[in-house]
């Protein structure tokens, strides 16, 4: 048999994410019409064979119940349970802590997947090269723009047979552009013992005398701290850092690339990307929930059947409206996530953006993001000589008065924007 793990991290990451991670994880922000998480779960839920999906993370308990209730049941097939972490273990630590857990039943190979990253998550084409190399573990991969690579884990591969070669995680210099995805799929006797290699190397290395740098300068004045933070520092394991690599060394570790779309979710911004991808694969799976294409809705479109949108609005393209939400006469709504109970009064322009909850934009305002180029994975562009986000991110509850124009901007919660607000300010 075969499970599934999501790593979702917990509250003290993500930070990128804000304003709008204050709100709720990110994991459970709505992209599409759904949590991020939930077309992990999608995916999934695509393989006959697994039936138990774990999230693990350092979030509080309460924090995904709700979202648990609610998979379990669009999806009866799967028992979705979730892991606490007493404290951030790191990737490959979450899963040691839990082995037994996830041992339970003798399942032959599990997948891992980051839940900050938006995908087709080809899970069964990586199952079939897995079952055909007989591999021991099978990453996927994609191919970004050189310049671009080494904000990631990077693979060395042998094209003809797929194998990894060598792995390095973010490395300074270019080694290849064929970039690691953040899913994996391993076989249960490959991957617990190279995380207990891991763990062993570590704890057998010579502890090093901590010299004061200006970093722990203030430390040192309290004997016993430096051994606390040195004991939390041996707890975390990241697959990335100190195991992918090694498997790639002594181990049949192969490598999918995938051709389809993929993208992380880090900032707030992304979630606009992430949302265009995740509505395009619908538009095209011929979803039912997507608006219907009109002269005034361009697809994709998901309009959440408690909003209330006016017929002479134009909607569209890569467009998803939350519930309750008001979309007035004659505005204009572009490439843009309009969250819950939110209203965007008539011949308003919102384009690139992503409208926070409960916030309302008064009439005639415009609200303008600038569009990335698909290649860069970046959602940071550089205006005037300076780097700018490149999405207009309105928080919970924000106001932007009639007539107004907005650009380019981040605006925390509870803000009202009463004059024009270009690139370069933070509210
Ligand atoms: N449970 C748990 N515990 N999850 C964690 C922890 C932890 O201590 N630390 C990180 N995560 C989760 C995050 O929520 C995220 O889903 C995933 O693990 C990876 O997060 P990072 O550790 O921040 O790594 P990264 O996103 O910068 O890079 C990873 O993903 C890239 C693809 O998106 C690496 O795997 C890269 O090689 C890869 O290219
Ligand atoms: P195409 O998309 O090429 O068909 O042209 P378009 O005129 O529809 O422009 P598009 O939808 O790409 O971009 C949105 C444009 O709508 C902005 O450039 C604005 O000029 C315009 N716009 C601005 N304010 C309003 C408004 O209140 N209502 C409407 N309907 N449009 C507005």
């Amino acid at each position: 048999t075969t499970k599934a793990v999501i790593l979702v991290g917990g509250p003290s990451r993500g930070t990128r994410f804000r304003p709008l991670s204050m709100e709720l994880p990110k994991p459970l922000f709505p992209v599409a019409g759904h949590p991020i998480i939930e077309h992990c779960f999608r995916a999934i839920a695509s393989v006959p064979e697994i039936k138990e999906v774990f999230i693990v993370g350092y979030y509080e308990e309460s924090v995904f119940q709700p979202f648990i209730n609610t998979v379990s049941t669009s999806f009866p097939q799967l028992t979705v349970k979730y892991l606490r972490e007493y404290q951030a273990l790191g990737t490959a630590g979450g899963l040691y802590h839990f082995r037994d857990v996830i041992l339970k039943g003798k399942p032959d190979r599990f997948f891992v997947l980051n839940a900050d990253v938006c995908s087709s998550f080809p899970l069964n084409d990586m199952l079939k090269l897995f079952e055909d190399k007989d591999a021991e573990a099978v990453m996927l991969g994609t191919r970004v723009a050189s310049e671009a690579a080494n904000n990631f884990g990077c693979i060395v591969s042998d094209t003809h047979t797929k194998r990894v070669l060598h792995y390095v995680e973010k490395p300074e210099g270019q080694i290849s552009n064929l970039i690691n995805c953040g899913i994996y799929l391993f076989a249960t006797e490959c991957i617990f013992p190279a995380i207990r290699s891991a763990i062993k190397r570590r704890s057998e290395r010579p502890r090093l005398l901590s010299y004061p740098s200006s970093e722990n300068l203030e430390s040192s004045y309290y004997p016993g701290q430096d051994d606390d933070d040195e004991d939390k520092e041996n707890t975390v394991v990241r697959l990335e850092q100190d195991v992918l690599s090694d498997i790639a060394d002594s181990r049949q570790f192969f490598v999918l690339e995938t051709k389809d779309f993929w993208r992380q979710i880090k900032t707030a911004g992304s979630a606009v990307p992430a949302n265009a991808l995740y509505l395009t694969k619908a538009f095209q799976l011929g979803s039912e929930e997507l608006a219907k294409p009109s002269a005034n809705i361009l697809p994709p479109v998901y309009i959440h059947p408690s909003a209330k949108v006016d017929p002479t609005a134009k909607i569209g393209p890569n467009v998803s409206i939350g519930a309750r939400s008001i979309i007035g006469a004659g505005a204009r709504v572009k490439e843009t996530i309009v969250l819950e109970d939110s209203e965007i009064k008539h011949d308003a322009c919102v384009m690139y953006s992503i409208v926070g909850w409960h916030s309302k934009i008064g009439a005639w305002a415009r609200v303008e993001g600038t569009p990335t180029p698909i290649t860069s994975h970046s959602t940071s562009i550089v205006k005037n000589g300076v780097k700018v986000q490149s999405i207009t991110i309105l928080g919970k509850e924000c106001g932007v008065g009639d007539e107004v124009r907005v650009q380019n901007c981040v605006c925390l919660p509870n803000k009202e924007l009463k004059r024009a607000s270009l690139p370069l300010s933070t509210f």
